[in-house]
């Protein structure tokens, strides 16, 4: 299976992405965490990439897609496919992804679209944190830890993202609209794109996610 999740900043594709993963085992590939991951490791292509995530931009295309080639080349996505959350965000990286899919005589199978408001989009993102190890993903008060402030999967210490910040938050919202909205078009010219509403409870969507994809 071959799925992309599609949605606003905080509109929850990390959130559903995960418990795909855990239900399915499918390889899923979170162009942020990767991108993060760059950053953390502080090498000349992730002091390129910070400088656009703590301003709410675009990784320039021709970064991100090879990032996400790269990745797609590994074991784990050939054997039981792959879900991309946060990739494609362009045209241009839809494009490629579909060049890089044909020579590899493969095809999509699902485009997920969680819809939600903006100003629950902006909630949801002003309480979530983050553990700092793992990047197991919480909310305030929708999705808390058992203890406060510390991750149960792995004890660490949560934490909060840098461009969780009101004014960046903004910026990815107006980013979103002007360079990733024009692909819902794109996939729904190939009939593939699906809309799940997204201001509901988070296991009520994924039993819907689970029905589009086709998963018992
Ligand atoms: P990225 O990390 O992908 O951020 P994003 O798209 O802004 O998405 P988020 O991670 O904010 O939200 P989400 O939809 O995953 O929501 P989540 O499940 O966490 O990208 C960051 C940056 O990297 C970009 O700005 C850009 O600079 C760069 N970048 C990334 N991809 C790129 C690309 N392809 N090209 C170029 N640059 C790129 O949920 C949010 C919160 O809500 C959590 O706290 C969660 O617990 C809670 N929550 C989730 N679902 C529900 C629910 N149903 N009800 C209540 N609360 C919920």
């Amino acid at each position: 299976m071959r799925v992309i999740l599609l949605g606003a900043p905080g509109a929850g594709k990390g959130t559903q992405g995960k418990k795909i993963q855990e239900k399915t085992g499918i390889a899923v590939l979170v162009m942020g965490n990767i991108l993060r991951e760059a950053v953390r490791s502080n090498d000349k292509i992730g002091v390129e990439v910070s400088q656009y995530i703590t301003k709410g931009e675009l990784v320039p295309d021709q970064l991100v897609t090879s990032l996400i080639v790269t990745r797609l080349q590994q074991k784990d996505c050939q054997d039981k496919g792959f879900l991309l959350d946060g990739f494609p965000r362009t045209s241009e990286q839809a494009k490629s992804l579909d060049k890089e899919m044909a020579a590899r005589k493969i095809k999509l199978d699902h485009v997920l679209y969680y819809v939600i408001p903006d100003e629950i989009a902006i909630s949801r993102i002003i309480g979530r944190r983050i553990c700092s190890n793992c990047d197991t993903v919480y909310h305030l008060q929708n999705n808390p830890p058992a203890k406060e402030n510390i991750c149960d999967v792995c004890g660490s210490k949560l934490s909060q993202r840098e461009d969780d910040n009101p004014e960046v938050i903004s910026k990815r919202l107006a980013t979103y609209y002007a360079k990733t909205t024009p692909l819902l078009q794109y996939y729904e010219k190939q009939k593939l794109l699906r809309q799940i509403p997204a201001n509901r409870p988070i296991d009520l969507i994924f039993q819907e996610t689970l029905k589009v994809l086709g998963v018992r």
